[in-house]
């Protein structure tokens, strides 16, 4: 009787949740409701689509739910399916371009939006509500349902971007396209795509073949990036690739395909060493030696933020021959991008070598400029009287703002917010990608057993991005984008663990309301979204679980505080060398060491398990955290 009772009991919990399955939704919708109940997808269930534009989304979601359910569910045309993609005939205002409406009841699946990018997102939204088995790559006996929701949902902002470097590290066609398909599960709608710097020139220009026969190849080199040796003389520059105008197209339709459009950028005057080892002519200083870096040493940072180049990597903005380069690039650019922006670069452009250049200086006298800032708005200002003549708007880093904005220009503001706030104010249009909440290749946890690079920004750093600041018109505000430099960065597989968890930070802070973020229910989700990415093959770092350690001087000796972005977790640690675990001292609040030469090794649990990397302390480590040397 008691053994049937409490079956009883576990079969009325178990319906009771299966009813009301766990919701976790990557970005956080504007509203949802659930009622209680759930639709389940079988075999004979049907998709409808009501008009041939919808077809693309239908089409989608049939083939990868086909392939991990193992169904053959064709979409028809019609609206009757028990799975509905729907286009509004009246506009619904609320909704924009982008937004939608998706109903589950236990009937079925509405999705309606105005236009299709709101249906594909729509699908994202669905594709989150079901099993996460519905990431697998082969068919997986589950029950497929899909919890009642009202869910009504749309973009705070209309730019959510992520930008890559791909020329720092060259990445492949295909690896390009997995980037950007992963984007789009996540509803970024824009990708930031930087295709020249210093390191190699990465985009085919029919009219200038030396930019890829010889910006595009590099000595090959291993080792931190700017420590690396230097090019020597005759060496075979073996290293590096560049995608043809073919392979542009292909991954601009494999973009739009998913509602993603792409913003190319061509960094220059500075940044430009790739270009001038093509064509020396186009520096001031024209040496014919000029190498594309392979990640050594060029510039020197100074305290104050200013630097200087050793090597000339940046164009002259006195030779008309830079102007009609420049031309040619971005009349075959305009050619092929969609996108009305062309970024245009403009940051950390060093001056030092037009301020010795007889050609520059005659130039700045000619037009009564006293300092050469007022050289690279000039250059500017000719970049958009070009990039207009193509029908392109320009777009540039916050540098752009030194010496005078060009006319009509859009300001990405990376030093901060300040640039993106002084641009506002002027009535241009910003996009916030701050170091301080959007930079990507920066570490983001304890920073001896992260990848070595010189700044760090945790994930609730990331979550706490608000891009309109106080006193802004929000209008001037376009939206956000998380950027990942890529000089530290080889791999797919370590852009991947760079960007996410905190791109799916990002993409809250630009799709939800802000009102609606929530740290501890934000990482809940985060956890669901790990589990969906091991079975997309999809890489990511799990910092948030290790332990943050804050070394003080208290009189003398040193003594620790140690907490976690993740709340909860059990932390241990020792100071004799051993090696931590949950046999160790637990943490529970300050901890002053014994005077002595300690190493400190630390852990971090949950529920018996360890799930934080271990790390280790040394003494020089220690003293040095304390202020010592
Ligand atoms: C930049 O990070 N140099 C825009």
């Amino acid at each position: 009787m008691k053994k049937l009772l409490l079956f009883v009991l576990l079969f009325s919990l178990g319906r009771i949740y299966a009813q009301n399955p766990a919701i976790n939704l990557i970005p956080q919708p504007v509203d949802i409701q659930q009622s209680g109940g759930l639709y389940e997808i079988i075999r004979t269930s049907t998709i409808s689509y009501d008009v041939p534009e919808a077809l693309k989304i239908a089409g989608m979601f049939s083939q990868k739910l086909n392939l991990s359910t193992g169904f053959a569910i064709k979409p028809q045309q019609g609206n009757t399916g028990s799975i509905q993609f729907n286009l509004n005939k009246v506009p619904v205002s609320t909704l924009g371009k982008e937004g939608y409406t998706l109903v589950s009841s236990a009937n079925g699946v509405i999705i309606t939006a105005n236009e299709p990018a709101g249906l594909f997102y729509g699908m994202q939204t669905l594709l989150q509500l079901l099993p996460k088995e519905i990431e697998g790559k082969t068919a997986a006996n589950v029950a497929w349902t899909v919890p009642s929701v009202k869910i009504t949902d749309y973009p705070r902002f209309a730019w959510r971007g992520l930008m890559l470097d791909v020329s720092r590290n060259f990445f492949t066609k295909e690896e390009v396209e997995k980037y950007i398909d992963q984007m789009a599960r996540y509803k970024y709608n824009t990708f930031h795509w930087h295709l020249t710097d210093d390191n190699g020139w990465r985009i085919e220009i029919k009219s200038l073949p030396k930019l890829t026969e010889v910006g595009a190849w590099r000595v090959p080199r291993f080792g931190q990036f700017g420590g690396r040796a230097e090019p020597k003389e005759g060496e075979a520059a073996t290293v590096g690739g560049f995608y043809t105008q073919s392979d542009i197209k292909e991954i601009i339709q494999f973009a739009q395909d998913r509602f993603i459009t792409i913003v190319p950028e061509i960094d220059v005057p500075g940044h430009s060493m790739s270009a001038i080892a093509s064509y020396p002519e186009l520096s001031c200083t024209k040496d014919q030696k000029t190498k594309v870096n392979p990640g050594s040493s060029f510039s020197e940072w100074f305290n104050d933020g200013t630097f200087k180049m050793r090597i000339d990597n940046t164009l002259n903005p006195s030779d008309e021959k830079v102007y009609e380069f420049l031309d040619k690039v971005f009349t075959e650019m305009a050619a092929i991008f969609p996108n009305p922006y062309i970024h245009v670069g403009g940051d950390e452009c060093y001056k030092g070598f037009w301020t010795k250049d007889a050609n520059c200086q005659a130039l700045m006298k000619k037009m009564n400029m006293t300092k050469p800032e007022e050289l690279q708005a000039y250059f500017m200002k000719r970049v958009e009287t070009i990039l207009k003549s193509k029908g392109k708007k320009l777009l540039g880093w916050d540098e752009i703002l030194e010496g005078g904005l060009a006319p009509e220009a859009t300001v990405m503001s990376w030093r901060g917010i300040k640039g993106g706030i002084e641009a506002a104010k002027m009535g241009h249009y910003v996009v916030m990608t701050p170091t301080t909440f959007a930079y990507l290749d920066y570490q983001q946890g304890e920073e001896t057993i992260e990848p070595p690079i010189y700044s760090g920004l945790r994930l609730n750093k990331c979550y706490s991005f608000n891009p309109v600041p106080e006193g802004v018109d929000a209008k001037y505000i376009l939206g956000g984008q998380g950027n990942l430099w890529s000089e530290q960065i080889a791999t797919l597989h370590h852009a991947e663990y760079m960007t996410w968890p905190r791109a799916w930070a990002l993409a809250e802070d630009f799709w939800s309301p802000n009102a609606s973020k929530n740290w501890d229910n934000f990482i809940q989700r985060v956890e669901k979204q790990f589990d969906r990415s091991d079975l997309e093959g999809v890489n990511y770092s799990t910092a948030i679980y290790d332990a943050i350690i804050n070394v003080k001087n208290s009189e003398g000796k040193i003594s620790v505080e140690m907490t976690s972005e993740v709340t909860g977790l059990d932390i241990y640690y020792t100071i004799d060398g051993a090696m931590p675990n949950l046999y160790s001292p637990k943490y529970s609040s300050t901890v002053t060491f014994p005077e002595g030469p300690i190493t400190l090794r630390v852990v971090t649990y949950r529920n018996g398990k360890q799930v934080g990397h271990l790390i280790t302390l040394n003494p020089e480590e220690l003293k040095k955290r304390t202020g010592g040397n």
